[in-house]
């Protein structure tokens, strides 16, 4: 059965990309830890007429997770046409005094479980010619951040190896898109232990999954939520790399409370 895989789908952004789907009747294997909030979301999902939605509860820092994920889909005899890797949290402060741990727990789960579930569900889609791929960047991508180093790392790499996937898969029929939110009103900010920034600055999930399935429908390489995170990124684009990292560097220093 062709099924969308949406990694994260427990709460923000891979929430809404669910329902969105679900409306457009595709059938739905949702990931995440919170089981609780996967039957709930599936039972809810379940109701609209010819959606089935089904999920897998898993850690995916753990090292065998992608694996057991891949093993599992095909115990279920589900083909995989749609993958939206959106899992991730992040972390903010002095690069020195953070847990280490989490820090790597983090790169695992952004970047390295990503990779693996990018590679284990590319292969029979390029086989059948055919599937799509959103991974879920961040407009932090674009630039190193300074007190937010490691988030911001990984999701260069997310951005970085998706568009290049988009060049390699362009003649197999697969397209592969990287997602670039900006500031998105989720529980984000508690999960990943940062201070919340203005609403006014905030877009909605909604918007940016919007974004994004107009951008995989017009074949893009990446998109960035929000023409103010469009045109943020293309002026810091456009400005010296050191000004940016110290202008970053200022406002996030004030934010942690960080020595000059
Ligand atoms: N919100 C923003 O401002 C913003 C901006 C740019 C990019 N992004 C990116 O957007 C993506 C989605 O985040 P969001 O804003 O929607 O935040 P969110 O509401 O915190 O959602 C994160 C999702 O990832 C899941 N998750 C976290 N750790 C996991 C793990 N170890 N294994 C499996 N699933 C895990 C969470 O579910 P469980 O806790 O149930 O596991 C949840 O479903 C992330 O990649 C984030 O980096 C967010």
């Amino acid at each position: 059965m062709n099924t969308t895989l949406i990694t994260g789908a427990s709460s923000g952004i891979g929430e809404v990309f669910a329902r969105r789907l679900a409306a457009g009747g595709h059938s739905l294997l949702l990931v995440a830890r919170s089981e609780e909030k996967l039957i709930n979301l599936c039972n809810e999902l379940g109701r609209i007429k010819s959606t089935r939605a089904q999920y897998v509860a898993m850690d995916l820092s753990e090292r065998d997770a992608p694996a057991r994920l891949f093993e599992e889909t095909q115990k279920r005899g589900l083909e995989i046409d749609f993958l939206i890797n959106n899992a991730g949290f992040g972390s903010m402060g002095d690069f020195a005094k953070l847990d280490p741990q989490r820090e790597l727990d983090m790169i695992d789960l952004n970047v390295r479980s990503l990779v693996e579930l990018t590679h284990r569900f590319l292969v029979p889609m390029r086989e059948r010619k055919s599937g799509s791929i959103i991974n879920v960047a961040s407009t932090a991508g674009f630039q190193p951040v300074p007190f937010m180093a490691t988030y911001a790392a990984t999701k260069a790499f997310v951005l970085s190896f998706s568009e290049a996937l988009w060049e390699e898969n362009r003649p197999h029929g697969v397209k592969v898109m990287a997602l670039c939110p900006g500031v998105t009103d989720t529980n984000f900010f508690e999960a990943s232990r940062m201070q919340r920034p203005p609403a006014r600055i905030s877009q909605t999930a909604a918007d940016v999954v919007d974004t994004a399935l107009r951008g995989l429908a017009r074949g893009k390489s990446s998109v960035i939520s929000g023409w103010t995170n469009f045109l943020m990124v293309e002026s810091e684009r456009l400005a010296p790399r050191s000004l940016v990292l110290r202008t970053a560097g200022m406002v996030l220093r004030k934010t942690v409370g960080g020595k000059e």
